[in-house]
């Protein structure tokens, strides 16, 4: 076993532990960016000036009547900008569009911010200033980008085998089968609670200091040095704590922290931006909608022979992170599936919509929907239970991906598989469900059990490195500072038990530090769910450096070997030896011995490679296998269903945090769900009676978008984690948790399809589209749909 991965006697990290800010969030006292305002005197409020038009031309931009309002102090343009005026990795982003001549890109795009010593004062002056357009011709949704070919970045194939021969091939087969569809499918809002917000402030030595609502503090760094024009050093991020990020803090912040820093450096006043929900919602990317056709070959056993599909991401205005997202959609329309011959072709529909950016799954979830709606529909097209063609097309140990990366361990889905179907009384219960449904008039219930496969590390290897700086004080407590931060997640509460394990303290003898630029630099995103992971690593590495110094110590003193010692719970002791010292006492003499008591620690991950110009390798560490079965009951009358019951068991490898990674599995599959089911993001695209549309998101409100509550929750919702999955050169035997979850609930669609297929009349049966949401309506007019037709097989 590797040190990584080997865990000591009675180690810290496997405990359960609440989420280290538990008791703040609960009461209130844990603070978000946007309450530290008021430690902040004379603080500056900004309020961005929106844009009208999906697409326009700035052919004058008149600020004079702002500086009327009393209390507008600056109002910033691109004038303003002293640096680069970019808030883009891609450099596609304008942070303001050019007062003279530039384009607004989108309804709700900020051209321009004013700052006011009040809100208000500010909100007014943003309303006073007099803005003249030249409307442009604007693509308002990815259909239409399609059709006039309106395309942004690269549009990658990944290829194994050849999918067109073996479809013709199965065409003409008579054991064979070939279909084809097309299917479009929605977005999601993020709805983190805390909106997007910053706040900067100059020190005395002319130094840029911005807290930020961010995942990503070492870019949001990088963003601000260049619209600044000064060198890294000079700018330093801290992130404390996000209110929620879900991938829509991980280049979102950027322009914001770029517009506060540049308002600081102005006025040399602390600047504060943050959104309301609707402008958050109108201005900040959302989990890309794509849109996908195929073709599929299949035996009339349900195996599946050969798929090509075509991805269109909707990327919106600016490329952000759509490659990769849609690299990500592209590595995983296979899911758990083995498919011989497979084509899948990526493409980004460049529209005039806020850009589309991560959010949880990362393109993932886009690229499983497909493949788990191309087997509802095989399954109902053979009339084969859909449970039985899932287990049927596993990946077996020895297979292959698309890219052609080893699927290590799939023995451990047909575990979870056999562990769901037994624990959650699947069978049973299928005839519990058989039996309602020939009984009942109205009301259809359905079972649907779906895998996730899904692959951990950033595709691009460089960003699979992470950092950490362990300091340990004379009185022998110990503070830790890593690159990773903490959004709810609760990586700073794993990271805390990794440190206290690699040290053999209690977990109180460990203190945590807000995630600061100035502390570890050069930090990838806490993203692709590998946070504890690489920053995991890194803080072990710092953590050993430290043991291993502290060793030769203990040993002078206990009179064995160093390799004699053991660390534990405070309480350091050697083999052999009734001797023993408290880790302060060792402390305190390594400190007299000028022994060093710190250490910055690194970590990357080993083994990875990927060519993104063929899209083949090995971009992933390992993969996390999940299972769930859903239940639910849809009324005919209106659609509405209730989602009855729950069971998942998931693999997180030898858990590092046992209620922290229930926390996210429940909250994932919820999330999921909310995509799936409930959350309708609807834009005023006009493709309705010969109206030109606007653009505009209809839906940019908590009165019109509904994400989950507790109302949706399942009354029966049962979690296991997956035994005996420890994962060999992961910290500690663990897995990431963060994002695989999520698509889970391909459960719950999966079993409204079969709910609504069991609507259809007779002995026949039907095979459903099901429009992604499934919203009580979107199912109301699937079952209509069901009932007005004559089933297959009839
Ligand atoms: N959980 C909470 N409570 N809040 C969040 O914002 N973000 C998710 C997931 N779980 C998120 C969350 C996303 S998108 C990712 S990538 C991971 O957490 C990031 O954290 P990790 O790498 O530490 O798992
Ligand atoms: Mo998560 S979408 O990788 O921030």
């Amino acid at each position: 076993m590797s040190r990584l991965s080997q865990r000591p006697a009675d180690p810290v990290v496997g405990e359960s532990h609440a989420h280290e800010s538990a008791a703040g969030h609960v009461t209130g006292t844990a603070l978000y960016t946007d309450d530290l305002v008021n430690g902040h005197p004379g603080i500056l409020h900004a309020y961005p000036v929106q844009s009208p038009h999906a697409h326009a031309r700035i052919l004058d931009l008149q600020v004079d009547a702002a500086y009327d309002i009393p209390g507008v102090v600056r109002v910033l343009t691109s004038a303003d900008v002293p640096g680069v005026n970019d808030a883009g990795t891609k450099h596609d982003e304008p942070l303001f569009p050019d007062t003279d001549g530039g384009e607004v890109m989108f309804v709700g795009h900020a051209m321009c911010w004013v700052l006011g010593e009040t809100l208000e004062a500010a909100r007014l002056g943003a309303a006073a200033v007099e803005v003249d357009y030249e409307e442009l011709p604007a693509v308002l949704s990815l259909t239409d980008a399609i059709l006039q070919e309106s395309f942004h970045g690269a549009q990658p194939t990944m290829l194994r085998g050849d999918a067109a021969s073996a479809l013709a091939a199965a065409a003409t087969d008579p054991g064979q089968y070939t279909m084809s569809g097309t299917f479009e499918f929605s977005g999601q809002e993020h709805f983190y609670l805390e909106t997007q917000a910053s706040i900067a402030q100059i020190d005395e030595a002319g130094q840029v200091f911005i807290q930020c609502s961010t995942q990503h503090p070492s870019e949001t760094q990088d963003i601000v040095s260049h619209v600044l024009g000064v060198p890294a050093h000079e700018v330093t991020v801290q992130s404390l704590r996000m209110g929620g990020g879900f991938g829509g803090k991980e280049m979102q912040p950027h322009g914001y922290a770029a517009v506060a820093a540049i308002g600081a450096t102005l006025t040399g006043r602390p600047v504060r931006v943050r959104l309301t929900r609707t402008q958050d919602m109108t201005m900040t990317g959302k989990r890309h909608g794509f849109h996908s056709t195929w073709s599929v070959g299949f035996t009339d056993e349900g195996v599946l022979t050969a798929l090509d599909v075509t991805l269109t991401a909707d990327g919106g205005w600016s490329l952000d992170l759509s490659e990769p997202v849609l690299a990500r959609a592209m590595c995983h329309v296979d899911n758990a599936y083995r498919i011989p011959d497979i084509a899948v072709h990526g493409r980004i529909a460049r529209c005039h919509r806020t850009s589309q950016t991560a959010f949880r799954g990362f393109g993932g979830p886009q690229g499983m929907i497909v493949i788990e709606d191309i087997l509802g529909r095989i399954a109902q097209t053979l009339d084969i239970p859909a449970r039985e063609i899932r287990r049927r097309n596993f990946y077996c140990p020895g297979d292959r991906t698309p890219y052609d990366m080893p699927v290590r361990h799939p023995e451990r889905l047909d575990a979870a598989w056999s562990q769901v179907i037994d624990h959650a009384a699947v069978e049973r219960r299928e005839a519990e469900i058989a039996r309602f449904n020939a009984t009942h008039p109205d009301r259809r219930r359905a079972l649907a059990m779906t895998p996730v496969k899904f692959g951990i590390s950033f595709n691009l290897t460089a960003f699979n490195q992470g950092g950490a700086l362990v300091l340990v004080y004379k009185d022998g407590s110990v503070l830790i500072n890593h690159g990773g931060t903490e959004m709810g997640q609760g990586l700073h509460t794993k990271m805390l038990q990794v440190a206290a394990t690699t040290l053999g303290v209690p977990l109180s003898t460990v203190r945590l530090a807000p995630t600061r630029t100035d502390k570890v630099p050069n930090t990838s995103a806490t993203a692709a769910s590998s946070g504890s992971d690489l920053n995991g690593g890194a803080v072990k590495d710092a953590c050993e450096q430290i043991i291993d110094r502290l060793r030769v110590v203990a040993a002078s003193r206990l009179g064995v070997p160093p390799a004699d010692v053991r660390f534990s719970r405070g309480l350091v002791t050697a083999l052999g030896t009734d001797g023993s010292l408290t880790w302060e006492d060792l402390v305190g003499t390594a400190y007299m011995q000028r022994v060093q008591l710190s250490a910055s620690g690194f970590y990357r991950t080993e083994g990875l490679h990927w060519d993104a110009s063929v899209m083949q390798g090995e971009p992933f560490k390992y993969f996390a296998y999940g299972v769930a079965a859903a239940e639910v009951e849809v009324s005919r009358f209106d659609g509405s269903y209730e989602l009855r019951r729950v069971d998942i068991v998931h693999d997180v490898g030898d858990s590092l945090s046992p209620l922290i990674d229930l926390g996210q599995i429940e909250g994932g599959f919820v999330q999921g769900a909310g995509w799936l089911t409930l959350e309708d993001l609807r834009w005023d695209d006009g493709n309705h009676d010969g109206d030109r549309g606007s653009g505009r998101l209809t839906t940019a409100g908590a009165s019109t978008y509904k994400i989950p509550s507790l109302s949706e929750l399942p009354p029966e919702f049962h979690v296991e984690l997956l035994d005996k999955a420890h994962e060999e050169g992961a910290v500690y035997g663990s897995k990431a948790v963060g994002e695989p979850p999520f698509m889970l609930a391909f459960s719950v669609r999966e079993a409204l399809r079969q709910a609504v297929a069991a609507f259809a009349s007779g002995d026949g049966h039907a095979v459903v589209d099901l429009p992604s949401p499934a919203t009580p309506e979107a199912v109301y007019w699937a079952v209509e749909r069901v009932r007005s037709t004559a089933p297959v097989g009839s």
